[in-house]
C-alpha cells in the first residue's frame, strides 16, 4: 500500500511487514530518505531527516547550504554540487559541466507495475502491488528523473529504478546511473557479498563494515564468476535465524556496481546500478534512459527470512515461461561425457542407454556445428556439421523423440571465433577498439551486439536450426568477458553505450526466443555461472550454476547461490570420478543428492561409467520425481554450513502448509570416534507430528516426534563411515 500524507509531505509504502518513507523538505523539494525497516504505523517520524539539526535547509541557512548537502539523506543523490559522498546519477553538459541536484516536481499512485523498456524486471498485478512514481527535475540541466518504487503486497519487497528524461534542446551525458540508494545510520552493520572465481561461484563472504567506500562490481560486461549483483548490511548478531537485514539485489547481468559507504557522521550510503566504469551516456534532446531494477529487502528475521522472500519473490513475479511453475525433464548432457568428440551414433548410444534408466532429455553441447572439433573455432557459424551428425540434425532429434526422450541444444550465440566464416566475411562484426587489436579469449571474440544488423544475423541463424527440427531446451552459453570495447556501429560520443547496449540486444534476443519458441527450456550458462543473475532469471527458468560438478565443491557455490535463488533456478548435474574439474572422488549417491537440491541431470557417459553408478540412476530419478515438486516450491532453510564448520552441511525445505520436509545431510570428511551429530530443524509446525524417515538407509527405523520437539532438540542423523557421504531425510505430518 502507497499513502500521501499531504500535510507533512511524505509518502509511505507499506509491505506487509515493512514500511518505506520518504520526505519531500524545504522550499526546494529535497527528496529526503526518512526511513525503512519494520512496519510503522506512523507516518510522521521525518525527524530522521535531521533537518531540525544544523546546517539546517538551505532556506533557512543558505550560507551551510554545503554542508547540508552532504549530510542529507538523499532518496537519489546526483553529484557534483555538494553531497560529497558517492552519488547515483553523474551528468556532464554539452558544454562539458557536470553536477546537478534533484528537487521534487509531482507523483503519481499506480496500480499495479509498470514494466522496464528493454529490460527484465520483476512484475505483479493490480491486486498484488502498487507502484510509486516520483518525478523530479533538474531545470539547470533541463533534465526530469522519474523514480520508480514498487511495493508488493504478498512478499516484503520494495524495488526501485530511475528514468532520465532529458527535456531541454541540448544532448547531455551520463556519467553515472545507479538505481537506488539507501541513506541509513550505520550500525555497526557488517556486509555479505558473494565472491568467487570461474569453477568456485557465489561464495559467501562477510566482513565488518568501515569508515570509507566497499564495494563490489563487475567490469567485465557480465554479472560476473568474480562478484555478485548483490550486497547485504546485517547487524553483527544477525543470523540465519533472527536479526536485520538490508539486501540489495540487481535485475540485471551487465556491469554492475554495489557499494556502501560509512561517511564521517555515521551514516551509511547503500548505492546499486550500472558500474560507472566506461560507461556515458548521450541523451539528445527529449530522449529518456531506464535503468535497471535493484530489488530491496528489509527483515528482522535473519537471513533465511531474506532468502525466502527472494525466493518467494522470483518464482512468482520475475520468472515467466511454461515451466517457471513445472517440474523440468531430467536431461543428460554430453559435455564431461564426450566434449567435442561425438557423433549421431555416439549420442544415440548414451540416449538409449540414458532413456532405459529414466532419463528424459538428451542436451547436445558444444561441437555440433561448422567446423568445431574443438574450442578455436567455427562460433558464428551457426550450420549443423553434417560429417559429425549423419543424416542430419532431424534425423537425431527424431530418433531421440522415438526413444521417449526430449532433445536439447547448445549455442554460444554472442560470440565469434577469428577462425569462422562469420568472422572472414565480417571481421568488423567483432568487438574492437580500431588501431588496437583485440584480446582473444578461449581464442574468441565478443560480437558487437549493440550493431542491430548483428544481433539479427546471430538470432536467424539460432532460429533456423531450432525451426529444423523439434528441439524443447536450449543451452544459450556465454564464455567470456567483453573487452576491446569499440564498435563500429556508434559514433565516437556513444562508445560508452556500448556495454549496456550489448546487454540489451542480449535481452531482446532472448525475448524474442522465448516468444518465438514459446514450449522451449532455457537454461542461461556463461562458462559456469558467470552470469547468474535475476537479469537472466526473468528469460530463463534455470541457469547453469558452475562448471566444477564435484558434490563437494558445489556445497558451498549451491549455498551461496541458493541464499538468493530459488532451488528451481539451480542447474546441477551428476557427474563422472574423478571430478573432472578437480579431481575428486566421491560417492554416486552423495553426488546425486546434492544436485537433486537443483534442477537434476547428468553430465556423463552413462554407457562407460561403473555399473554399480549406473544401476543406482533409477533410484536417483524416483527420488526426483517424488521430492521435485517440493524442493522446487517449498521453503528453502539452512541449517549447518560446511564452508563456515568444515565438518558437514545441511538444508531443509519444507512445503508451505508444513505437512512434509526434506533434509540433506552431506558429512565431508569422516573422523574415527565420532557419534551422531545433532541437528536442529526449521519451522515445522510445533503441535504436529511428523513421521521422520532415513530415505537412503532403510536400517534405520522411521520414527514419530513432534515438530516442537525436532526443532528444538532436533534429530540425531547417526555417524557415517567413509568421507563425503550423505544421507537424506523425509518428515511426513502425521494426521
Ligand atoms: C562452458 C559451459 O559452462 C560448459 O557446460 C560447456 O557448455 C562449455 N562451455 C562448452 O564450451
Amino acid at each position: 500500500m502507497i499513502t500521501y500524507h499531504e500535510q507533512e509531505r511524505i509518502f509511505k509504502l507499506d509491505t506487509p511487514n515493512t514500511s518505506y518513507l520518504i520526505g519531500i523538505v524545504d522550499e526546494e523539494n529535497f527528496i529526503g530518505h526518512i526511513y525503512y525497516g519494520k512496519r510503522l504505523r506512523d507516518a510522521d517520524v521525518s525527524y530522521l531527516m535531521r533537518t531540525e539539526e544544523a546546517p539546517f535547509v538551505p532556506s533557512g541557512n543558505n550560507r551551510e547550504r554545503c554542508s547540508f548537502y552532504d549530510c542529507f539523506p538523499f532518496e537519489y543523490p546526483a553529484g557534483g554540487t555538494g553531497d560529497c559522498r558517492e552519488s547515483c546519477l553523474g551528468v556532464r553538459t554539452a558544454g562539458g559541466h557536470a553536477g546537478a541536484m534533484l528537487s521534487y516536481v509531482s507523483y503519481e499512485i499506480l496500480e499495479g507495475k509498470p514494466g522496464l523498456a528493454g529490460l527484465p524486471a520483476t512484475f505483479g498485478t493490480a491486486e498484488e502491488c502498487a507502484t510509486l512514481k516520483l518525478l523530479c527535475e533538474d531545470k539547470y540541466v533541463g533534465m526530469q528523473v522519474e523514480l520508480l518504487y514498487t511495493v508488493f503486497q504478498d512478499v516484503d519487497v520494495v524495488t526501485r529504478s530511475a528514468k532520465i528524461i532529458n527535456i531541454g534542446k541540448e544532448p547531455f551525458y551520463l556519467t553515472k546511473v545507479f538505481s537506488a540508494c539507501l541513506d541509513m545510520d550505520n550500525r555497526d552493520y557488517d556486509m555479505i557479498t558473494l565472491n568467487g572465481a570461474w569453477g568456485r561461484e557465489r561464495h559467501i563472504q562477510r566482513k565488518t563494515l568501515g569508515y570509507g567506500i566497499q564495494n563490489v562490481g563487475s567490469i567485465r560486461g557480465e554479472s560476473s564468476h568474480q562478484e555478485h549483483p548483490f550486497l547485504a548490511l546485517v547487524d553483527k548478531n544477525t543470523s540465519q535465524e533472527s536479526g536485520e537485514v538490508y539486501a540489495m539485489n540487481f535485475v540485471y547481468s551487465g556491469n554492475f556496481r554495489a557499494q556502501a559507504e560509512v561517511s564521517q557522521f555515521d551514516y551509511v550510503r547503500m548505492s546499486m546500478g550500472i558500474h560507472p566504469e566506461n560507461f556515458c551516456w548521450k541523451l539528445e534532446a527529449e530522449e529518456s534512459f531506464q535503468a535497471p531494477e535493484v530489488v530491496l529487502v528489509y527483515t528482522d528475521k535473519g537471513l533465511d527470512a531474506m532468502t525466502n522472500t527472494l525466493h518467494k519473490l522470483y518464482r512468482k513475479h520475475l520468472i515467466r515461461g511454461e515451466y517457471r511453475n513445472k517440474k523440468r525433464p531430467i536431461l543428460i548432457n554430453n559435455w564431461e561425457a564426450t566434449y567435442f568428440d561425438f557423433d549421431t551414433e555416439k549420442l544415440l548410444s548414451i540416449a538409449r542407454e540414458a532413456s532405459s534408466l529414466g532419463i528424459e532429455m538428451l542436451v547436445m553441447d558444444d561441437g555440433w556445428f561448422g567446423r568445431r572439433n574443438q574450442d578455436d573455432c567455427a562460433l558464428g557459424d551457426w550450420q549443423v556439421n553434417e560429417e559429425k551428425l549423419k543424416g542430419g540434425l532431424k534425423y537425431l532429434v527424431d530418433e531421440v523423440n522415438k526413444l521417449g526422450m526430449k532433445f536439447g541444444i547448445w549455442f554460444e550465440p554472442e560470440m565469434i571465433s577469428p577462425d569462422s566464416d562469420l568472422y572472414r566475411k565480417h571481421p568488423d562484426w567483432a568487438l574492437a577498439v580500431p588501431g588496437r587489436p583485440a584480446a582473444q579469449a578461449r581464442q574468441q571474440y565478443v560480437l558487437d551486439l549493440s550493431r542491430k544488423e548483428v544481433a539479427d544475423c546471430v538470432y536467424e541463424m539460432v532460429a533456423a536450426v531450432l525451426r529444423s527440427a523439434n528441439i524443447e531446451y536450449v543451452k544459450w552459453d556465454m564464455n567470456r568477458p567483453l573487452t576491446d570495447i569499440g564498435s563500429l556501429g556508434l559514433p565516437a560520443d556513444r562508445q560508452g553505450e556500448i556495454c549496456h547496449r550489448f546487454m540489451l540486444a542480449v535481452y531482446e534476443m532472448q525475448e524474442r526466443l522465448t516468444k518465438e519458441f514459446p514450449h522451449l527450456l532455457l537454461e542461461n550458462c556463461s562458462s559456469g555461472g558467470a552470469r547468474f543473475d535475476p537479469g537472466m532469471l526473468y528469460y530463463s527458468p534455470q541457469i547453469w550454476c558452475s562448471d566444477d560438478t564435484d558434490a563437494i565443491e558445489r556445497l558451498e557455490i549451491q549455498e551461496g547461490t541458493a541464499m538468493l535463488y530459488p532451488l528451481s533456478t539451480m542447474g546441477a548435474h551428476v557427474s563422472d570420478c574423478p571430478n573432472h574439474a578437480i579431481g575428486r572422488v566421491t560417492p554416486f549417491e552423495t553426488r546425486g543428492l546434492v544436485a537433486l537440491a537443483g534442477t537434476f541431470g547428468y553430465e556423463l557417459d552413462v554407457t562407460r561409467i561403473p555399473e554399480d553408478d549406473r544401476k543406482m540412476i533409477p533410484e536417483q530419478v524416483a527420488l526426483y520425481h517424488k521430492y521435485n515438486d517440493l524442493i522446487r516450491e517449498g521453503d528453502y532453510y539452512r541449517i549447518a554450513s560446511y564452508s563456515q564448520n568444515h565438518k558437514f552441511d545441511c538444508w531443509q525445505v519444507v512445503d508451505e502448509e508444513k505437512k512434509e520436509s526434506l533434509v540433506t545431510f552431506v558429512q565431508v570428511m569422516s573422523r574415527a570416534n565420532f557419534k551422531s551429530r545433532r541437528i536442529l530443524l526449521k519451522e515445522l509446525a510445533e503441535e504436529a507430528r511428523y513421521e521422520v524417515r532415513f530415505v537412503n538407509d532403510e536400517k534405520i527405523q522411521p520414527k514419530v516426534y513432534s515438530g516442537d520437539a525436532l526443532m528444538k532438540a532436533g534429530i540425531l542423523v547417526p555417524e557415517l563411515h567413509g568421507d563425503f557421504r550423505a544421507r537424506l531425510i523425509h518428515l511426513t505430518a502425521l494426521d
